[in-house]
C-alpha cells in the first residue's frame, strides 16, 4: 500500500509517498480502505512548521478522511466490514469536556494521518458516515464541520431566528453557514472576494460583507441586525479579527473563537465593556461528531467541496488549498 509522508515544517514541496505492508488489525482494531481525504488551515501550518502542538518529526498528513472497513479485531463490536465510516479528529476525545492530553491524539498531528490506502484504527476512534454522503463528502467532515458544530450547537446552541456571523468561506465557515441556515438562523458571510460571497449566497448565506472593502464589518453587521447586533460569531480570524467581531455582537452574545489566520492581538477591556462571552473552541468530541451526523442526516445537507484532486496529486492539492481560491473544502480523492 502507498501512503504519503511529511517530514514537519519542510514545506509541501517534501511531501512524498512510501511503500508499506497493508497493516492488520489487532484486537479492537479496524482496518480501513480509505477513499478520500480533505485539507484544513492546519495542515499549511503542519507543513510549513507554523503549528503549535507537539509533533513527530514526519507523519501521514491530513486528519480528515473517509473510507469503508475491509477487516475487524476479534473484539470489535462497534462495526462490521463493509460500514462506511470516518475517523475522528482526535483518537481520544469520545464524549464529555476535552482533557489534557487528548490534543496528543490528533490525527496528522501527533499521530500518523489519514492520506493513505489503508490505515488501522482503534475501533473507538471512528463514526459512522452518514448514509447520503459520498466518501468525498464524508471526508471534509472530522476537523471543520465538527467545530463548526460544536460552536453553533454543543455550548451556548443557537436557536430559531437568531444571526450568526461567520468570518471567511473556508471549511469551518462554510458548514458553520450551512448548519445556521438549517437551524433558522441568519448567516453572514465575511470574505475577501465578492465572487466568494457571490457563490455563498447560492449555497444559502443570508448576506455577504467583503472585509478588504470594508475594513469595519460591524459597522455593516450592525446595519444588517437593525442595530442589533448578532447572537454568534464563527471567529476564524483571530487576534487580528477579534475587535470587529465583539463590536458586530450583541451584548450577551457569543464569540467562538475557532482561528489563527489574522494575527494581532487587543485589549480584553474590549469584551468586558461589549459584555461578549469569548469561547474558545477545539474541534469536539465523537459525541458532537456523531450529533453533526444526524443533524446532516436530517436536513441533507451536503458539504461544499471546491475541488477534489486524484491520490497523486496530493502536492497540487495543497498547492491549491495555499492559493486560498476554494470556498467550503479540498478533497483528495484515494483510489
Ligand atoms: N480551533 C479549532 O478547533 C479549529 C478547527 C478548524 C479550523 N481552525 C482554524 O480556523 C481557521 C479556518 O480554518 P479552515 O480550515 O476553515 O481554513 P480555510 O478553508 O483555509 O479557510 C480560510 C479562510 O479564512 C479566511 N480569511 C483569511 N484571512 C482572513 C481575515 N483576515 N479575516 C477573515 N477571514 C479571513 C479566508 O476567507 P476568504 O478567502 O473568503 O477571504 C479563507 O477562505 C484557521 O485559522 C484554522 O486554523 C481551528
Amino acid at each position: 500500500m502507498k501512503s504519503y509522508q511529511l517530514a514537519m515544517g519542510g514545506g509541501v514541496d517534501d511531501l512524498k509517498t512510501e511503500e508499506h505492508a497493508v497493516p492488520r488489525p489487532q484486537t479492537s482494531e479496524v482496518l480501513v480502505r480509505m477513499r478520500a481525504a480533505a485539507l484544513n488551515y492546519r495542515d499549511l501550518l503542519l507543513a510549513t512548521g507554523r503549528y503549535p502542538r507537539t509533533q513527530q518529526a514526519s507523519i501521514v498528513p491530513l486528519s480528515d478522511g473517509a473510507g469503508e472497513v475491509v477487516e475487524v479485531g476479534p473484539a470489535v463490536t462497534r462495526f462490521r466490514t463493509g460500514d462506511r465510516v470516518a475517523g475522528i479528529f482526535m483518537q481520544s476525545w469520545l464524549s464529555g469536556v476535552m482533557r489534557d492530553g487528548d490534543g496528543d491524539s490528533a490525527l496528522g498531528g501527533s499521530r500518523d494521518g489519514v492520506l493513505c490506502e489503508y490505515r488501522v484504527f482503534d475501533e473507538q476512534g471512528l463514526v459512522a458516515i452518514p448514509a447520503h454522503l459520498s466518501f468525498e463528502e464524508a471526508a471534509t467532515l472530522p476537523c471543520a464541520a465538527v467545530t463548526a458544530w460544536h460552536a453553533l450547537f454543543a455550548r451556548k446552541p443557537l436557536t430559531l431566528g437568531q444571526q450568526v456571523l461567520i468570518l471567511g468561506t473556508g471549511g469551518v465557515a462554510a458548514f458553520a453557514m450551512q448548519l445556521a441556515r438549517a437551524a433558522g438562523a441568519t448567516a453572514i458571510v465575511t470574505s475577501s472576494s465578492d465572487d466568494k460571497l457571490a457563490r455563498m449566497r447560492e449555497f444559502g448565506a443570508s448576506h455577504g460583507i467583503n472585509y478588504r472593502a470594508t475594513l469595519e464589518f460591524s459597522r455593516e453587521v450592525r446595519r444588517l441586525t437593525g442595530g442589533m447586533g448578532v447572537d454568534h460569531v464563527i471567529e476564524t480570524g483571530g487576534g487580528g479579527t477579534l475587535l470587529q467581531s465583539i463590536a458586530a455582537t450583541r451584548r450577551g452574545g457569543q464569540i467562538h473563537l475557532i482561528g489563527v489566520i489574522a494575527p494581532g492581538a487587543i485589549d480584553p477591556i474590549h469584551i468586558l465593556l461589549a459584555s461578549v462571552g469569548v469561547q474558545g473552541i477545539e474541534v469536539g468530541s465523537r459525541e458532537m461528531f456523531e450529533a453533526l451526523n444526524q443533524s446532516l442526516a436530517l436536513h441533507r445537507i451536503h458539504p461544499i467541496i471546491s475541488r477534489v484532486f486524484e491520490f497523486n496529486e496530493a502536492q497540487a492539492a495543497y498547492r491549491y488549498f495555499e492559493r486560498a481560491e476554494h470556498i467550503g473544502k479540498v478533497v483528495i480523492q484515494i483510489a
